[in-house]
């Protein structure tokens, strides 16, 4: 790393940089890193330009940020039902209220939105910024790009692009320089392992972690590491490169008359492809547009044009690919046609659940398969049943690890931690208690855990009582759902813990939560709510102003899927 930089501030030695050189400030609002890597790269290039470049979490940004016209590059993800970052939300707020800045032209942007192009609120919050700085009078001088879950490509291309536009404007920016920008390395590569280059990490071990009877299957799995020179911390996930299920491809290919060694580009053909290569089960918008135009089916370009989109949304539920082709048939589709409008396959994250410092040889994942029936075909998710059903102990996985820089165990061994990880939730919190436990941390670590039922659901429960006899974990609170009339869930213990969760946020704890994003970690952000209201004696107002403080402090922080 330390060759890489030297390299690099080489190179902008020798770049004709003026004392006065354009800056440029890359904004970015990121959740698990994705778009700060963005940024990064951004940052690298730009400085590879000759730029003067400022890097700026919208985490630490305020109005003070715009009190001098600004060169902005803005890279901003979505989350889920189309929400900021957590750590961008008090920005977001600032800019969108009635105390945002007063720009004009001579403040510049262009914005990057990351997304997931198969969810409803595609890059809402990256267009919500683009709108919202053009609506203050700020200048924009480079199109928004909306990338998906493929989005390295497309990125590279638009920092390179929204640069050329920077430079146009700069005079003191000598354009020379920028032949130099192919030498700079990429945002330094933590390893040399990536979603591009995996490692083939063989299968150790795969044990069902539900007893008998559970409606439930979590996989425990236990990779090695060994001679891959990866390292990792908790609160890391790793990237699992999956690939489609053969009986599925096969049944695509069978409903599209379509020859599975027809070539496809190189030495491949078309059954690889689709098996590696392609995202081919979920719906996605691009792909629901390209099949309107081929199919011609007057009932699904009414379904797609109508607004609002309620019907489209419904008949999307549930639904896949090889569901769209079996209701709107083509009569005839070539390879090439076919895989045009098809995303790459994005590999899958998983918290890890394991501590480096506990074992260094080996990675450890808790993995929840996803299968279902709907629209009576049974299904299963791509990357867990590749996981459960198609690799075996002695196979090899294609994986890397991505950091999380957002997700982290506080510095001090001494800050006592409240973690909230109901069903899977639980992976990072086994890594975190590794670690402290191997590092003899004496921090007090307070865990709740939910699940269905107290018999079959409760994961790793020997080394979780284990842990709470030894001291390890100074509280255990366990919420089953389903062993009970009424629901119970890890929000409610919280609440009956109010007293001591509070005092515990007072002597400097931090609080994580993991596992479900779409109801759990909104309803845990509620009662923690609820909590510092009743507690701390706080109004509405006074308690959402403490949580953020805590966010900003890092102190609050989720990993929520
Ligand atoms: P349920 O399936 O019985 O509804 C792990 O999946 C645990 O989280 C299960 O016990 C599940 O309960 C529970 N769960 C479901 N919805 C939740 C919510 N909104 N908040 C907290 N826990 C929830």
């Amino acid at each position: 790393y330390l060759a890489a930089l030297g390299a690099h501030q080489g190179e902008i030695a020798t770049a004709p940089v003026q004392p006065e050189a354009a800056e440029i400030v890359v904004l970015y609002g990121s959740q698990t890193g994705n778009a700060e890597g963005v940024a990064e790269l951004a940052s690298d290039r730009a400085k590879a330009r000759g730029f003067n470049v400022r890097l700026l979490d919208m985490a630490d940004a305020g109005k003070k940020a715009f009190k001098e016209p600004r060169n902005l590059m803005v890279v901003v993800s979505t989350q889920g039902d189309g929400d900021p970052p957590d750590t961008a939300e008090s920005f977001h707020e600032l800019m969108h209220g009635r105390k945002a800045p007063k720009l004009d032209d001579r403040t510049r942007f262009a914005v990057l939105a990351l997304g997931d192009s198969s969810y409803e609120h595609f890059c809402q919050t990256g267009k919500e910024f683009d709108a919202r700085f053009e609506a203050l009078g700020a200048q924009r001088i480079h199109d928004r790009i909306d990338c998906d879950v493929d989005y390295e490509e497309d990125a590279e291309q638009w920092i390179e692009s929204v640069l050329d536009r920077y430079a146009e404007f700069s005079d003191t920016i000598s354009h020379a320089s920028q032949g130099s920008a192919v030498a700079v390395p990429n945002a330094a590569p933590q390893t040399s392992y990536s979603k591009k280059h995996p490692f083939h990490a063989e299968v150790l071990d795969s044990i069902v972690l539900n007893g008998r009877g559970s409606d439930k299957e979590t996989h425990h799995i236990e990779l090695s590491l060994e001679g891959s020179g990866l390292s990792f911390e908790p609160g890391d996930a790793i990237g699992v490169v999956p690939q489609n299920d053969p009986a599925y491809v096969d049944e695509l290919l069978d409903k599209l008359s379509l020859d599975a060694e027809a070539p496809l580009g190189e030495d491949r053909s078309l059954r690889d492809a689709l098996l590696t290569e392609f995202e081919v089960t979920t719906l996605t918008r691009p792909f629901l547009e390209h099949w309107t135009e081929v199919s011609d089916a007057a009932e699904l370009r009414r379904l797609m044009d109508q607004e609002p989109r309620d019907e489209l949304r419904d008949w999307v539920e549930g639904r896949h690919i090889i569901d769209v082709i079996e209701h709107f048939p083509v009569k005839k589709i070539d390879a090439h046609t076919f895989t045009q409008a098809l995303r790459k396959l994005p590999p899958r994250l998983y918290s890890i659940a394991s501590s480096y410092e506990a074992a260094a040889d080996e990675v450890h994942l808790t993995v929840g398969i996803v299968r279902y029936e709907a629209h009576g075909r049974a299904r299963g998710g791509v990357a867990t049943t590749y996981l459960a059903d198609r690799v075996q102990p002695g196979d090899t996985v294609p994986i890397y690890v991505d950091r999380n820089k957002n997700f982290k165990l506080p510095h001090d061994d001494d800050t006592p931690i409240i973690m909230v990880g109901p069903g899977t939730g639980i992976a990072p919190f086994r890594a975190f208690l590794q670690e402290r436990e191997e590092r003899g941390a004496k921090g007090r670590n307070w865990l709740f855990f939910g699940d269905r039922r107290f018999r079959c659901d409760f994961l790793y429960q020997a080394e979780m009582l284990q842990w709470r006899k030894q001291g390890l974990l100074t509280h255990l609170e366990v919420a089953f759902s389903r062993d009970q009339q009424e629901k119970i869930y890890v929000q409610h213990r919280m609440r009956e813990h109010a007293a001591e969760l509070y005092a515990w946020l007072q002597e400097g704890a931090h609080f994580y939560v993991c596992g479900d994003g779409e109801r759990m970690a909104a309803d845990v952000h509620g009662a923690l709510l609820d909590v510092i209201r009743s507690e701390g004696k706080f109004g509405e107002e006074g308690a959402k102003e403490y949580l953020r403080e805590l966010q900003q402090a890092k102190r609050y922080q989720r990993d929520v899927y």
